[in-house]
């Protein structure tokens, strides 16, 4: 007995083929692939690679070659159902059980699919070619979509009084005709119609690129019409599971890291026609986990971009509120909201392809961003509206399946609401504004430095005890060649000195080409002046001065480079970033 195609294509679709091999193969990323030693060969240098996007392996040193499937047989010697057996478990599947029903349901699809595939290919030809159906071609050409969309889309056209369904009922069985949701029986007139006569239709397509369900547009405008009717429910499509051009958009994962999700088939066809072409719509439905979870099969970023007009706005927070759920590390959904009355298809249509693009790098907010500041628009200043905001924020975080995004969001969110309650936070954020110790000389010098960060006070102590000690530090160069300054004019200060010292020239303080002003203000704010009067200084303590000093200038380095990387962890969520931060907050508790 054959298992149903759909089951084993949706064990590959939730397992990527890196995922399965990773149990036994280390791999490492290369590119688009990975690659390891082969399993079927004792090697040295690895000679096995991975494609998840082509769905398969290659061993160069064996010419073996193949899917999931055949990777589990051959490694553990198996039988294919064993195998599937294993992958299914895997993948967090139920064991497929073989009936009878499988075995019509088999048969069903064979016959449900070919008469979508002659539907499709007749209606397609006929809207190309019929002499008389120049109306649904000049409807096109006025929304300027030409031939090329229409075939790629294998958009077609249905007219008012189609008799096709005659023809089909000679070869196949009425009921299997009315099985696929275009027909229907009308009581009243006592005929066959078809649902979406007087339409243009949009083929809706499973994974695999196989038309299962159709969308079809008015192209007269009739206010007792529907402008958009879509296929009932039948038994291979199900709404909710499937997305417009997800068979064509998936293709390109392997050059591009992110999809856009639109609401409309107008708004695919106006996004491919301008060349962008990793773009999917849920049409009209609200977003399902399951359509989230399958885009990440694909793309680690899902940008969402609804009609600028309150629906989309609204199917926007559905939609966040739903996939935020899903949200997994190294994965990011992101919201693009457009200017209003726009929607995808005319933005870019009006402005181009990288105008579209720029604007969706620039205006693009994640998920939990815009989860908080749209809650935090319907939130009044008063406490019991505060309460209500903090509520429903811990309550959306608490969805999300995985703990460490959950952790995450919750924080976010928690930081943000303590950012609008400053009472109630005393945490010390101002790190930088933290005075180094300056020991006071006068009154007015004192408030002077005040004026100055505790950084640039450092740099100073640093520039100062170069300046004075500048033979000394000629024999130590590698001392300062390192250092990181923070303030620009600092900064060329000290470039300034070590290029001299690169140049190998002999330098005192009078031929450096500094403006004295800025020496004499260096002069008379470094702190560690005050430190050099009470030691007996000899070259030692010089030494250790400026060591101390650079640590400390490494370690605002690093504080630096810590809240950049919070604030980017802020919007990414993303493992390697908190990775990052974890190995930074390490070094910096060891300096
Ligand atoms: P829109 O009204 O935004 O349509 O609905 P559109 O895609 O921009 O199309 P044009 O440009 O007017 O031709 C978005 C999606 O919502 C569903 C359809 O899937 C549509 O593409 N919809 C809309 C319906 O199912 N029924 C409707 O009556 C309207
Ligand atoms: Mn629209």
């Amino acid at each position: 007995m054959k298992y149903p195609k759909e089951y084993l294509e949706e064990i590959k679709l939730r397992l990527k083929v890196s995922t399965v091999v990773s149990k036994t193969v280390s791999l490492k990323k290369r590119g688009k692939e990975y690659v390891g030693l082969s399993p079927f060969k004792n090697e040295k240098t690895p000679s096995f690679t991975v494609n998840d996007e082509k769905e398969f392996y290659h061993c160069f040193a064996t010419s073996e070659h193949g899917n999931i499937f055949d990777f589990v047989m051959k490694t553990q010697n198996l039988r294919f159902g064993e195998a599937v057996k294993q992958l299914a478990n895997l993948a967090g599947m139920q064991p497929y059980i073989f009936s009878k029903q499988d075995e019509e349901r088999e048969n069903k699809w064979k016959v449900y699919s070919s008469i979508f595939y002659e539907y499709i290919n007749f209606y397609h030809e006929e809207l190309l070619k019929n002499k008389d159906y120049s109306i649904a071609r000049d409807y096109l050409k006025n929304r300027s979509l030409d031939s090329d969309q229409v075939k790629k889309f294998k958009i077609g056209y249905i007219e008012k009084n189609p008799n096709f369904f005659e023809k089909l009922k000679n070869k196949f069985k009425i009921d299997d005709l009315l099985e696929t949701g275009l027909f229907y029986f009308d009581e009243k007139k006592n005929i066959y119609l078809e649902k979406f006569r007087g339409r243009l239709i949009f083929p809706i397509n499973n994974i695999s690129g196989q038309p299962i369900a159709l969308g079809g547009r008015i192209i007269e405008k009739k206010d007792f019409l529907a402008k958009y009717i879509n296929s009932p429910e039948t038994f291979f499509f199900k709404k909710g599971s499937n997305l417009y051009n997800l068979d064509f958009a998936r293709k390109l994962s392997n050059k591009l890291e992110s999809i856009f999700l639109v609401e409309g088939y107008m708004d695919v066809v106006g996004l491919s026609k301008n060349g962008i072409e990793n773009v999917v719509a849920n049409l009209g439905t609200s977003l399902t986990d399951k359509q989230i979870l399958t885009l990440n099969q694909f793309f680690d970023d899902i940008i969402i971009c609804f009609d600028g007009d309150e629906s989309g706005y609204k199917a926007a927070v559905r939609a966040a509120e739903n996939s935020i759920k899903e949200l997994k590390p190294e994965k990011q959904i992101s919201f693009l909201f457009l200017p209003d009355k726009e929607d995808p298809d005319s933005f870019v249509n009006k402005n181009g392809k990288n105008y579209f693009l720029d604007y969706s790098t620039q205006n693009k907010i994640s998920i939990h961003q815009f989860i908080f500041s749209h809650y935090k628009k319907k939130t009044l200043n008063n406490p019991s509206s505060m309460a209500i905001f903090e509520k429903k924020l811990r309550f959306i975080a608490n969805t999300i399946k995985d703990n460490f995004i959950k952790k995450y969001v919750l924080e976010y969110f928690l930081e943000k609401i303590s950012d609008l309650t400053p009472h109630s936070n005393n945490k010390n954020k101002n790190y930088f504004i933290k005075k180094t110790k300056s020991l006071e000389t006068t009154k007015k010098s004192f408030k002077e430095s005040e004026a100055l960060t505790g950084i640039e006070l450092k740099e100073f102590s640093l520039l100062y005890l170069i300046i004075n000690n500048l033979e000394l530090l000629s024999n130590h160069f590698h001392l300062i060649e390192n250092i990181k300054l923070f303030t620009k004019i600092n900064k060329q200060i000290f470039e300034e000195i070590l290029s001299k010292y690169k140049e190998n020239k002999v330098i005192d303080k009078n031929n450096l080409n500094i403006d004295s002003q800025l020496i004499e203000k260096l002069t008379k704010f470094a702190p560690i002046k005050h430190i050099l009067k009470n030691k007996t200084i000899n070259d030692n303590t010089i030494i250790e001065l400026l060591e101390d000093i650079k640590r400390d200038l490494n370690n605002y380095d690093l504080e630096f480079r810590i809240q950049e990387l919070e604030s980017k962890f802020s919007r990414d969520l993303s493992e390697t970033t908190f990775n990052e931060l974890k190995e930074l907050k390490k070094k910096q508790n060891l300096n």
